[in-house]
């Protein structure tokens, strides 16, 4: 943040037009066109976080009771928190051990004839094998949302997060790659799920006062939106630091043959949400240890997820199954920070707080 933004929110202060009835005021219609077309798609509906654009997907898709939506366990518990604000239920599927994102293998197994949707998540800002995904959706007809939350800017075989399935979402919250405090987007190419999101955005109203379905307050205040248009522009210099930043670390620890660390297949272009090492082999405190000592160091040590979404007590009743691949690398995860506020001598601190853990 700096000048910027700070002017942004100033005029829309100054001009005392701080939402819109309809959630269209003039800075969300520009913020949801540039959005548009950065990821390249013909629709983008501006929301008030991600877990709105999650849930407002779901609904616009048709997703409700008795349907079953499958998404990872490994992510952030919005997830499958919105399929189930849906009525739906979430089915978890076993993750790719390299990637950490949905494991297309795991996907027909999942599939029962109640199966509406997949939220496939780009998890750390690399997005899943989405090319597989799309295939097995289409041979179901399933409506595949991308969870882009932690993707913006990420590119898969030359597209970008946010184009690669019939919708995605992001998330704007305070930490991501572009912010506005909290905030989200939806992205399609599809007239009529843009449509149904917009009006599901505002109550489910079609025209003032009238509404023909179920919707919420899902409005992004004009504050926010202005906050994003300046963030947008300056999101390419952001993911150039944070790819950096990731090098740099890719670079000093590459000769440690106990850290599986990130990768960026071919064709994939990493949008460095977080940089997240496995601990090869390790079990949770053993982890945990190496993570308290890095923190010691006043590094920004973080595990995410330490306990799978399907593990967690409101959501074990979803699941009875094993997810082996999901829970090895809940206990043997930790994730650096590259975001673009960190220095050099901050990322020489980071190297040398790992290494002295590990030792
Ligand atoms: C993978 C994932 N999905 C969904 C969300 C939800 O976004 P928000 O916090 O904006 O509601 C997040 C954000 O934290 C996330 O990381």
């Amino acid at each position: 943040m700096d000048d910027e933004e700070i002017r942004a929110v100033a005029r829309v202060l100054r001009s005392g037009l701080l939402t819109s009835k309809s959630g269209s005021g003039t800075n969300v219609m520009q913020f949801e066109d540039a959005f548009a077309k950065y990821v390249n798609t013909k629709y983008a509906v501006a929301v008030n976080s991600g877990t709105a654009a999650l849930h407002a997907s779901l609904l616009a898709a048709g997703v409700g009771r008795n349907d079953e939506v499958i998404v990872p366990s490994f992510t952030f518990v919005a997830t499958a928190e919105a399929v189930v604000l849906t009525g739906g239920t979430p089915v978890f599927a076993d993750i790719d051990p390299v990637t950490y994102c949905l494991n297309p293998d795991e996907l027909e197994t999942a599939i029962t004839d109640r199966t509406k949707a997949i939220v496939p998540v780009h998890l750390y800002g690399l997005t899943a094998d989405m090319d597989a995904i799309m295939e097995v959706a289409d041979d179901h007809g399933l409506t595949v949302i991308e969870d882009a939350a932690q993707a913006h800017g990420a590119e898969y075989k030359g597209r970008r997060a946010g184009s690669l399935g019939h919708m995605a979402c992001f998330s704007f919250y305070g930490s991501k790659n572009m912010v506005t405090g909290e905030g989200g987007i939806l992205t399609t190419n599809n007239r009529e799920l843009a449509d149904t999101a917009r009006s599901i955005r505002n109550h489910g109203e079609s025209k003032a006062y009238q509404s023909d379905i179920l919707g919420h307050n899902y409005r992004m205040p004009e504050m926010e939106a202005a906050i994003g248009n300046v963030q947008l522009g300056k999101l390419p210099s952001f993911l150039e630091a944070r790819s950096r930043h990731a090098s740099t670390l890719s670079e000093a620890f590459k000769t440690k043959p106990e850290l599986q660390l990130p990768v960026q297949p071919d064709g994939y272009k990493h949008g460095w949400y977080v940089y997240t090492i496995r601990l090869k082999g390790s079990n949770a405190a053993k982890r945990d240890k190496v993570v308290r000592q890095i923190r010691e160091k006043r590094v920004d040590c973080q595990v995410y997820y330490p306990k799978p979404i399907h593990l967690q007590p409101y959501y074990k009743v979803y699941s009875s199954d094993q997810l082996a691949n999901t829970e090895t690398a809940a206990r043997q995860v930790f994730s650096l920070p590259v975001h673009p506020s960190v220095n050099a001598s901050n990322l020489d601190r980071v190297v040398s707080a790992v290494e002295a853990a590990l030792e």
